[in-house]
């Protein structure tokens, strides 16, 4: 059993003040029957509660795609920096963590999730998902590099990196998808072919990508969005890649 005021917060209703308005106004109903008590239990497995007419479906777990913009670290808590959980309401700051890390001036695609399993999951070093990044460079990529990525590249680590796919854009541009997470790859798998990255933006991760959400924005996944990210994740798994 659970408070509604709660119940409702967790559901995405507002913080547990504006769930309050919420139900002193009276659209909110447990069974059918208008309900403005905050502090009425209700069992989410069985409970039916509706708000303006709408029924409220009961999530375990949260999942968001945030656009995030240069300028904030990916961080719960930071002493000197806006963090990423900045632009989430308390409920979701409190609750939940980034699924990876961006450097503080990489924007794009970041998963946010109470989903520790899932974290943990798709963070491991034999699960990572795929993530494909835009970046800017301060010279002319050399066409070596494909090759040199494809078959991985000495960036200073013990091991060379796995095997990742370079697309040459442009005069400066190009986008690279990876498959690990170490600490700045995509910045020193470019250094090591003699680039700099002067812009750097996550465009996926699996198949989430960003679509028309706006910068610093963010939305919650689709179910379709969630069941495709679970089973890649699955995928690394069963095929230990
Ligand atoms: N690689 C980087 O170098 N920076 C990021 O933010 C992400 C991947």
């Amino acid at each position: 059993m659970i408070r509604l005021d709660k119940f409702l917060a967790d559901a995405g209703y507002g913080t547990r003040s504006e769930v309050k308005k919420q139900l002193k106004s009276g659209i909110v109903s447990v069974n059918e029957a208008v309900c403005k008590k905050p502090e009425e239990k209700i069992d989410p497995a069985c409970d039916v509660v509706t708000v303006a007419g709408k029924e409220v479906v009961y999530e375990a777990f949260s999942y968001y795609l945030f656009y995030k913009p240069a300028g904030c670290v990916t961080a719960k808590t930071d002493a000197l920096h806006k963090t990423v959980m900045d632009y989430f309401p308390e409920i979701v700051r409190k609750n939940c963590s980034p699924v990876g890390r961006l450097d503080k001036d990489t924007e794009g695609v970041l998963l946010i999730t109470d989903d520790g399993g899932l974290n943990h999951h798709l963070m491991s070093p034999t699960h990572h998902v795929k993530k494909t990044y835009y970046a800017v460079l301060d010279r002319e990529v050399p066409v070596s590099a494909i090759q040199q990525f494809a078959e991985g590249v000495d960036i200073g680590d013990e091991k060379r990196t796995l095997p990742a796919d370079l697309k040459i854009l442009g005069d400066r541009e190009a986008e690279l998808t990876i498959s690990e997470g170490r600490f700045h790859q995509v910045k020193r798998m470019f250094a090591s072919v003699g680039c700099k990255v002067t812009y750097l933006k996550r465009i996926s991760m699996g198949t989430l990508t960003l679509g028309t959400l706006e910068k610093a924005t963010y939305r919650k996944l689709t179910e379709q969005e969630l069941a495709s990210l679970k089973k890649e994740a699955e995928n690394k798994q069963s095929s230990g890649v």
